[in-house]
């Protein structure tokens, strides 16, 4: 195997540097290190070779194995010493004038034919190169922390780096066992950008008053798979950090309204409450760990009243077996007896407002999140309106839970958690298709490695199936008057034909 690049440099020792240097010089390439304080690279090195010590012991390799890599990692004392290099990694302090200056520095050091590149996450790469007498040898190359277990890379081409530099950091990121993907020079990028839907929507309905943040926490998870609920993972990063992300993408694309962050966190960034870290965040933390407010308990109700469901409702007839398997009353009238407890299931309408327009009694209604199938998730999510009785709430509650299944009920804003978070990250991943940020099929991978969501969006919308995103999103425009629920002209073009599909133009 011919390696792309043979001789690499890492600027930069810290976090992101080791984990870089280690992937490289497992690929084969023979690796220095630089760092403006000595005693950085030299820890770094310690600590690589502590890794590659506990990898050999657990039987990943061999010891002739450990000593070749260890035999691939140089240090370097003076940027000249990195004359043999044909690819410079910077991974320094994130700062535009320190990145920009070091670039300057390394072209009149280096020869023409290296190859710079930037792991930044948050600059402009175009912005880096502006001051280089070759910005076609110039490019973004972000790696994902840890780097070994992230196996994403997002090559980035600035405005001027050519397509062979490119092509050539691609195959690079393979050759050390990552998937590379190509992304434009967009704020965010592709994961980071990708990434804004999940969080930013969690806090809008917690601040609505919707339901609290552990419920919000526990249906997402629940219903769609995610790994870490958006308020978990707010503790876990700290809002030192996520809290400016989100300003920066929100600036960055003029005060788009998709990208508009929450007053929530900056009112806790500003009051300290950092997450995880300063033992305080959206939980508190008790020994390192996030101390959980109990479940909503399950009403005891005693009899049930008939229940009747709306001829509209979504997944209707999986909506009636489940019922008849959770041993309801079911009433097949054209509209419920005066007892019967009356379900709806919107999609992005509120349960008020299907309520008035299908002229039932909002007493006795209550809604159900039926976006995704039943059997698929392990909770149901009720909403109730402001007139919903307790005893029906009650009731729907305990019926829903009849099976062990787990039941949260919210209050009615239009579209319950999962289908406003859900439509809100489909509709952000079409988007940034249209913007041309990167392939339909990039952003899928990108995500699904780099935050590591039980699918990409653009699959998640196509099970889901795109014209119901489409309803959730029109609906909730209706609702809220908020452009932030516009559908991206990508979504309705291809609504019909499927989000990931790959043989078109699009
Ligand atoms: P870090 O703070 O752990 O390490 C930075 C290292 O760079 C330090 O050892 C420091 O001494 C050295 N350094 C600072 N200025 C220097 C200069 N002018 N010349 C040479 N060395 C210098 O930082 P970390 O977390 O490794 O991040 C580095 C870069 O990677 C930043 O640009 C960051 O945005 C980017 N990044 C970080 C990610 C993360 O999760 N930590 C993820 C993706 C990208």
């Amino acid at each position: 195997m011919t390696l792309a690049f043979n001789q690499v440099a890492i600027i930069g020792a810290g976090a992101m540097g080791r984990g870089i240097a280690q992937i490289a010089a497992q690929s084969g390439s023979q690796v220095w290190f630089f760092d403006t304080q000595t005693e950085a690279a030299q820890l770094a090195r310690d600590a690589v070779f502590q890794v590659w010590e506990t990898l050999m012991s657990k039987g990943r390799f061999d010891a002739d194995t450990l000593t070749a890599y260890k035999s691939r990692i140089h240090m370097a004392t003076t940027l000249q010493d990195l004359r043999s290099c044909e690819l410079v990694i910077e991974a320094i302090v994130e700062r535009l004038d320190t990145k920009k200056n070091l670039f300057i520095e390394l072209e009149n050091l280096l020869p023409e034919t290296t190859v710079l590149v930037t792991n930044t996450s948050s600059l402009s790469v175009t912005a880096i190169a502006a001051a280089l007498k070759r910005p076609a040898q110039f490019a973004g190359y972000h790696f994902f922390n840890p780097v070994p277990l992230m196996k994403v890379v997002e090559v980035i081409a600035g405005l001027k780096t050519s397509r062979e530099v490119c092509e050539r950091l691609t195959h690079y990121a393979t050759q050390m066992g990552h998937a590379p993907v190509q992304a434009g020079d967009t704020p965010g990028f592709i994961v980071n950008h990708a990434g804004r839907g999940y969080g930013t929507e969690a806090l809008r309905l917690v601040s609505e008053g919707v339901t609290d943040f552990a419920t919000t926490d526990r249906i997402l998870k629940d219903q769609v798979g995610f790994k870490l609920g958006p308020f978990e993972l707010f503790d876990l990063t700290a809002l030192d950090v996520s809290h400016p992300v989100m300003e920066s993408i929100y600036n960055q694309y003029f005060q788009e309204p998709r990208y508009r962050p929450s007053v929530m966190t900056s009112q806790r960034l500003a009051g300290g409450v950092l997450g995880k870290k300063v033992g305080e965040g959206f939980y508190s933390y008790a020994d390192g760990k996030a101390v959980l407010p109990p479940d909503h308990a399950v009403p005891n109700v005693k009899e049930f009243p008939p229940v009747w469901v709306s001829p509209r409702a979504t997944r209707r007839i999986e909506l009636l077996k489940l019922l008849k398997d959770l041993g309801a009353t079911l009433e097949t009238g054209a509209s419920p007896s005066p007892q019967a407890l009356t379900l709806v299931a919107p999609l992005g309408f509120d349960v008020t407002t299907v309520a008035v327009v299908e002229r039932l009694d909002p007493a006795r209604t209550v809604g159900i999140d039926m976006l995704f199938e039943d059997a698929a998730t392990q909770r149901r999510v009720l909403a109730t309106n402001p007139a919903t009785r307790i005893d029906m709430r009650d009731a729907a509650h305990a019926l829903f839970a009849k099976d062990g299944k787990a039941v949260s009920v919210v209050r009615d804003s239009g579209g319950f958690v999962t289908q406003r978070v859900v439509a809100h990250i489909v509709n952000i991943a079409a988007d940034m298709c249209q913007q041309r940020v990167c392939t339909p099929k990039d952003l899928d991978l990108a995500v699904t490695l780099g935050l590591g969501y039980p699918l990409g969006p653009l699959a998640l919308g196509d099970k889901l199936g795109p014209a119901n995103i489409l309803e959730v999103l029109f609906n909730l425009q209706t609702v809220y008057g908020d452009p932030r629920y516009r559908p991206s002209p990508w979504l309705r073009r291809r609504g019909a034909i499927g989000l990931s599909l790959l043989h078109t133009e699009d």
